[in-house]
């Protein structure tokens, strides 16, 4: 069966819950654990059930269905997922909910294997590759009572036409592209998400344009790698269907920034080994593409970035920033940084405090290495001490924070436009909204201008955020 037809199918099951639930007030919930492609996955799953008669609830406690969407990336997440499994065992033993385990540590068969013999309560475990077919895994689970266990290991294929359930009604994560094949040694996201590959133009430029017209403001278009956008599909010379002159991702930038509607558009992640002339280019040229971008460089040292499978050195990724902060005016960097990798010697730590002094991020998520089970960096004999990774995550930690202090005292007298995204979580009496650059701005001001892009003045930083206020019009 084509992917269509099987979308086709899970419809079927859709209504044979609806008739099966109908009238009886069910409830889900759902956990997302892992990155926005993640998020964006529950969304997925969130549209189809929803479509089914459920509705959403927070607490577990008030649900039929609770579902785990969850993430590999580093061990921290398996201590999460098994806290809140005991949780929605006794859950399950007051209110005989359904237990669905999803995602992508479901595509680790240590992992499935532990649940299933330590958690036998669970109804439903599904993988990156079977999320389209949560309607026909949960009707057998209802319907025969049968435990289920949805999980292939495949290069994957692209879905298109699954319901979705957005969880923002101003900004919009749309998925380019799926999978990985950098292998990175330390990662371990290419053998649980697949082989790369693109989504087709059409399919993405209609999506955004339905967006646009539903009151969208700001899209982030997501992907392991996503400037290699139709990359594989063109070197294995498959013909792509061109769709408003979309045949590679500075083509997608320009065709979406045409869109009437979008105001700003993100993009994670794109690989620094990827970065071509005409991706800078489109990002300098398009008024809407933000100039924050994330540009992950993982190690300063030209030797770790070796073992780790960067393809590119300490000097490239230098080179890249001056380059890109040449061709785009007001740019800012945010990064990723991976302390701790097997063999990473104090000397080769230095040069990724180097180039963090050099590049002044922006914002930079740092994470301490966690070996994870398949890849190579597991199987690297020189594992660091714990302890000296928390000390190299420390001493990174206070340069990031005193580079924040200092990149925040920039703003302060300075307008900034700000998309406006709602009222302060902690403050009901202010409102917040984001910078181009990313930063959390807050301010008094009239509810009418949610969903809106403003200018405000930048009064005074505090850390995490930033303060600001309207610019009162001129009279004449
Ligand atoms: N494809 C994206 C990000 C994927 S995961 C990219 O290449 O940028 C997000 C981040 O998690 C990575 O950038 C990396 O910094 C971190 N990460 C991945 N595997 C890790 C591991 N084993 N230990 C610690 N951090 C890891
Ligand atoms: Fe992981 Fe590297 Fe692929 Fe990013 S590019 S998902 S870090 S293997
Ligand atoms: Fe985690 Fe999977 Fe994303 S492993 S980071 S949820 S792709």
């Amino acid at each position: 069966m084509d992917t269509k037809h099987e979308i086709e199918e899970q419809k079927k099951y859709i209504q044979k819950i609806q008739e099966i639930i109908k009238n009886k007030k069910y409830k889900y919930s759902i956990l997302t654990m892992g990155c926005q492609l993640n998020e964006n996955d529950s969304e997925k799953l969130s549209g189809m059930v929803e479509k089914m008669g459920y509705t959403r609830v927070e607490d577990p406690k008030k649900a039929d269905l609770n579902i785990i969407n969850t993430c590999c990336v580093r061990e921290n997440a398996e201590d999460r997922l098994f806290g809140k499994l005991g949780e929605l065992k006794k859950i399950k033993e007051n209110n005989g909910s359904i237990v669905a385990i999803g995602g992508c540590m479901m595509q680790e068969k240590h992992i499935t294997n532990k649940i299933k013999e330590s958690y036998p309560f669970v109804d439903i475990l599904f993988g990156t590759h079977t999320l389209h077919k949560f309607p026909e895994d949960l009707y057998k689970t209802i319907n025969e009572k049968n435990k289920i266990e949805d999980i292939i290991d495949t290069d994957g294929e692209i879905y298109e036409n699954i319901l979705v359930k957005r969880n923002n009604n101003i900004k919009a994560s749309v998925t380019i592209m799926n999978g990985c094949n950098n292998f990175c040694t330390y990662c371990i996201v290419p053998y649980v998400r697949g082989r790369e590959r693109s989504r087709e133009p059409k399919a993405i430029i209609e999506e955004v344009k339905k967006l646009a017209k539903q009151g969208y403001k700001e899209i982030t278009l997501l992907g392991q790698n996503v400037n290699s956008y139709l990359k594989v599909e063109k070197e294995k010379g498959k013909k792509i269907e061109e769709y408003e002159g979309v045949n590679s991702f500075a083509t997608l930038l320009k065709a979406i920034n045409k869109i009437e509607g979008i105001e700003r558009i993100r993009f994670v992640s794109p690989h620094p080994k990827d970065f071509t002339d005409d991706v800078i280019d489109a990002i300098a040229n398009c008024d809407k593409v933000c100039k924050l971008i994330h540009l992950p460089l993982q190690s300063g040292n030209t030797k770790v970035l070796k073992e780790m499978n960067r393809k590119y050195t300490k000097e490239q990724y230098l080179n890249l920033v001056e380059k890109m902060k040449e061709k785009i005016p007001n740019l800012t960097l945010s990064t990723d940084i991976i302390v701790g990798f097997p063999g990473e010697t104090e000397e080769e730590f230095e040069d990724t405090l180097d180039v963090v002094k050099k590049v002044k991020f922006e914002q930079v998520y740092m994470f301490i290495y966690s070996r994870r089970v398949g890849t190579p960096g597991d199987k690297m004999p020189n594992q660091i001490l714990e302890e000296t990774k928390h000390k190299r995550f420390n001493q990174l930690k206070e340069l990031v924070e005193s580079q924040i202090e200092e990149n925040n005292q920039k703003y302060i007298g300075t307008t900034q436009k700000i998309l406006v995204e709602g009222t302060s979580k902690n403050n009901k009496n202010m409102l917040t909204g984001r910078t181009d650059s990313n930063k959390v701005v807050i301010f008094e001001g009239s509810k009418d201008l949610i969903n809106k892009i403003i200018d405000l003045k930048i009064v005074s930083e505090h850390m995490w955020y930033l303060k600001g206020e309207i610019i009162s019009k001129e009279c004449d």
